[in-house]
């Protein structure tokens, strides 16, 4: 097990935090001693009440801020804003996810996964890395399940979601960490109870997906506490360039092991 990792006195930037497992963690993360954190998201009234109501609990502790993290200017202005006030970052949760493959959302879903995701990661590292005048920190990137196996029913998502697992791994490489001070730790969950994966029907590629999606998505779901629980654990003792798997309400697992392996038989074949 690497070194454990505290929440307690750093501060946070959780996109996609107003509900759902992001809201979960914001909660879990405050009460392991959080000394801010940063509610990024698009649903404005939600975002605001909940940072109203951690803030009787928390007090002067959350912000919220709306962006889109689908929009450039958007995710710059909200960058800004988060360090006005509090001057420093320590974190930054790339947690914001949509799913939508139809043929009118792939595109955003594209933009919020994927390119929302490498937008926040690059301006979190840009304050944070040691090698430019930053204190270090860790950027938690959110993948799933999804990358892991092939499923039929949403290939856009998919693909996003191992684009999220491949760049965290590919950042992190060689002597990223030691240079940054950084740590970037990806996680994988499973099928987790949120708004998520309702309607999913309406929103996959074509008719086969939409019949597909139903038999899987009647499998149990797990809580949000487990996922939570799981991000915190890996924040705890994840090293720089792990990959965790939060799944069926188990505590999450390192399986960095399994990844590299699969690498490793790769270049054995072809390099
Ligand atoms: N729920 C699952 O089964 C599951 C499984 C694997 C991975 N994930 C991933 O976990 C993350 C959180 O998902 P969730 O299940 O909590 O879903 P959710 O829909 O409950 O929460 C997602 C949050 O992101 C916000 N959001 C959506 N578009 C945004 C945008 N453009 N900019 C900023 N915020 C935006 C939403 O308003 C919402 O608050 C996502 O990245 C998702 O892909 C979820």
């Amino acid at each position: 097990m690497a070194n454990l990792i505290s929440p307690e006195g750093k501060t946070f930037l959780v996109t996609g935090g107003a509900s759902g497992i992001g809201k979960q963690c914001i909660e879990t993360f405050l009460r392991e001693g959080a000394k801010g954190i940063a509610i990024l998201d698009v649903q404005v009234a939600v975002g605001q009440e909940l940072a109203k109501q951690l803030n009787k609990t928390y007090p002067n502790k959350v912000i919220f801020i709306k962006c889109d993290v689908g929009d450039e200017k958007e995710v710059s202005e909200a960058f800004e804003k988060v360090l006005g006030h509090f001057k420093q970052l320590d974190v930054v949760m790339n947690n914001a996810g949509i799913m939508v493959d139809s043929p009118t959302g792939w595109r955003k879903a594209c933009d919020v996964n994927w390119q929302g995701l490498v937008s926040c990661t690059l301006k979190g590292l840009k304050h944070m890395r040691k090698d430019e005048g930053g204190v270090g920190g860790t950027i938690i990137n959110v993948s799933s399940i999804a990358a892991l196996y092939k499923f039929r029913f949403l290939p856009i998502y998919n693909g996003s979601k191992m684009a999220v697992l491949h760049f965290s791994q590919s950042l992190a490489g060689g002597p990223f960490y030691e240079k940054t001070g950084i740590r970037i730790l990806t996680v994988c969950f499973g099928a987790t109870e949120t708004a998520l994966l309702q309607g999913l029907e309406d929103r996959t590629l074509d008719d086969i997906g939409a019949k597909e999606i139903l038999v899987v998505n009647s499998q149990k779901h797990q809580k949000v506490e487990s996922a939570a629980a799981g991000v915190l654990k890996m924040f705890k003792e994840g090293a720089n360039g792990s990959i965790w798997l939060s799944i069926d309400d188990k505590p999450a697992k390192d399986i960095t092991p399994v990844i590299e392996s699969g690498f490793k038989e790769f270049e054995k074949a072809f390099l």
